[in-house]
């Protein structure tokens, strides 16, 4: 496995890799590695011919300066993972080599961004987007995976794809999840031990809600989904909405929409988590 740390080394090993006929898959991560990453490579091993992972925490996304300074940082075991998994080449650069003068892209994506993520964090979806592009650009994937537990996000790096017509395959994967149900997120390591123990209730309650939509109303599903967290005392929900998969706008009613999901961003303590669940899919 080969560690770049330049743009230009990593354009030059993309390419070499292409030249020899092979199809190069891309996973672009923030680093502090876990399972749900670790899939994500998996599935690019088996789609492709070359394996590259990007590791970058990306400043430029984060609306919050504390959630930037403590952001795992776990490089070492990063590496040590990926090369026993049999990822062909890492990406690490620094934040100068990224943004050699301050970014100014400018992104939109119209009502894709004005909800949930988009709404709570302002500017991080034009942060996501200028660095997916900027990697796209040096690394010229064909295949590039996502983790569905940002599912706005990969509505949004889809629609930019659509938007610039990249030469990308975009691939969403399953959300991996503990054995409690809590989703696998680099920020899960940042809950104390106590926090740790109740963060399951957030599957819990998106189990709850996947075993009652289309029984109660899309509105008293919601307000009894909000009242949980509110009487929890280890909680504070930002959001939690029923929204089309596709426009990711809130419905009012089950039928007003094919596909729909529930999305939640919670604070247990000072970590903010999110995640989603299915509730209703219709295969065209
Ligand atoms: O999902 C992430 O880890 C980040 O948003 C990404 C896609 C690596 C961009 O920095």
């Amino acid at each position: 496995m080969q560690l770049v740390t330049t743009r230009a080394e990593a354009t030059q090993f993309s390419l070499s890799e292409q030249s020899l006929g092979k199809k190069v898959g891309f996973v672009p991560t923030m680093g502090a590695l876990h399972q749900g990453h670790l899939s994500l490579v998996h599935q690019s091993i088996r789609q492709n011919d070359s394996t590259i992972v990007s590791i970058f925490v990306n400043p430029i996304q984060f609306n919050n300066a504390d959630d930037l300074k403590k952001y795992p940082r776990t490089l070492d075991n990063d590496l040590e993972l990926l090369e026993s998994e049999g990822c062909n080449m890492v990406f690490a650069p620094s934040v100068e080599e990224m943004y050699p003068q301050v970014p100014t892209e400018s992104y939109s994506f119209g009502l894709l961004e004005q909800v949930m993520e988009g709404f709570y964090r302002p500017g991080h979806f034009n942060g996501v987007a200028i660095v997916v592009r900027r990697l796209f650009d040096i690394l010229r994937p064909h295949r590039a995976y996502f983790g569905e537990k940002d599912y706005q996000q990969l509505v949004i790096i889809r629609k930019m794809v659509e938007q610039f017509q990249l030469p990308v395959e975009t691939i969403g994967c399953p959300i991996v999840r503990e054995p409690d149900g809590l989703a696998m997120s680099s920020r899960n390591r940042r809950l104390a031990a106590s926090e740790r123990a109740q963060a399951s209730f957030i599957y819990q309650n998106l189990v709850f809600a996947q075993g009652n939509a289309g029984k109660l109303t899309v509105k008293d599903l919601k307000n009894e989904i909000i009242r949980r967290f509110q009487n929890h005392p280890s909680f504070r929900l930002e959001y939690f909405e029923f929204s089309d998969s596709s426009s990711l706008q809130p419905v009012d009613d089950w039928n007003d929409a094919a596909n729909i999901r529930a999305f939640i961003a919670v604070y247990l303590g000072e970590v903010r988590l999110i995640d989603n669940i299915v509730l209703k899919e219709t295969r065209v």
